[in-house]
């Protein structure tokens, strides 16, 4: 039995009193929700302030992107310690965002990942193809690829300890969710990767969220497939209400 996550990736939105206005709002609307988990991933500037204001209520709190080096001469960098330091708990890592506008490359995602880790963060892992390879018919290649160039090189103990999001890049702001049926067929690609590495056990319980395009209006269909494990909510994880409505979903 897989334990759903609903992650929201707030990407470059929401002040440090921004993020504690939305937890006030968010903590009495999630308080009930049993037998999922809850994170919510601020900028890095409002972690400090999403962790006081969530602390006590089971919400946990993530960074969108972390460096593989623990200190040194990195100007703007943030280290997987630094994030734990101030109770932060996971991570996204190799968001399409970050691919496409600041030259994350599979090789960077391994190193990221395995950073975030030995240090005790939890990472969400991103994969996802363009439009333009879904159309080539080349979905399942490019998924090939990305786990093949990251997380197929991770220790079995380090992959157990890893959570998926697929995030069709197409999907992503676009309104244009996958359908259940599409993003049930990416979700059972990636396991049976995942099952190919590192074996039944591992991949029967890693969690694999969706990602794109995700409403409390579609939240529903995309759950009830077997191998959608919850989600990784962009624009809809903004606004408490929805993010609740999301978090309760079934
Ligand atoms: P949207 O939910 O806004 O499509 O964003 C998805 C996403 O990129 C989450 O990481």
């Amino acid at each position: 039995m897989r334990t759903p996550v609903l992650a929201g990736n707030w990407k470059m939105y929401k002040s440090a009193h921004e993020a504690s206005a939305f937890l006030n709002e968010l903590v009495p609307l999630v308080r009930d929700s049993r037998h999922r988990e809850v994170v919510v991933c601020p900028p890095f500037v409002a972690l400090p302030a999403a962790v006081s204001a969530a602390r006590g209520s089971g919400i946990d709190v993530g960074a969108q992107d972390v460096f593989w080096l623990k200190e040194g001469a990195y100007t703007g960098e943030i280290s997987a310690p630094m994030l734990l330091a101030i109770g932060c708990q996971w991570v996204i890592i190799g968001h399409s965002e970050r691919r496409e506008y600041f030259g994350e490359t599979d090789e960077t995602v391994f190193k990221k990942t395995v950073a975030a880790i030995e240090s005790g963060l939890k990472p969400i892992v991103c994969v996802g193809e363009r439009l333009e390879e879904r159309e080539a018919g080349q979905t399942e290649d490019v998924l090939a690829a990305q786990f093949e160039g990251g997380l197929a090189r991770l220790a079995p103990d380090q992959m157990a300890r890893i959570v998926i999001a697929y995030e069709p890049v197409w999907a992503i702001g676009t309104g244009r969710t996958a359908t259940p049926e599409m993003a049930s067929a990416a979700h059972k690609f990636i396991r049976t990767q995942v099952h190919k590495s590192f074996g039944a056990e591992i991949a029967d319980t890693c969690r694999i969220l969706y990602g794109g395009s995700v409403k409390p209006d579609n939240i529903a269909a995309l759950m009830a497939q077997d191998d959608i494990d919850g989600a990784l909510v962009g624009g809809a994880s903004l606004d408490a209400k929805s993010f609740a409505s999301i978090v309760h979903y079934a």
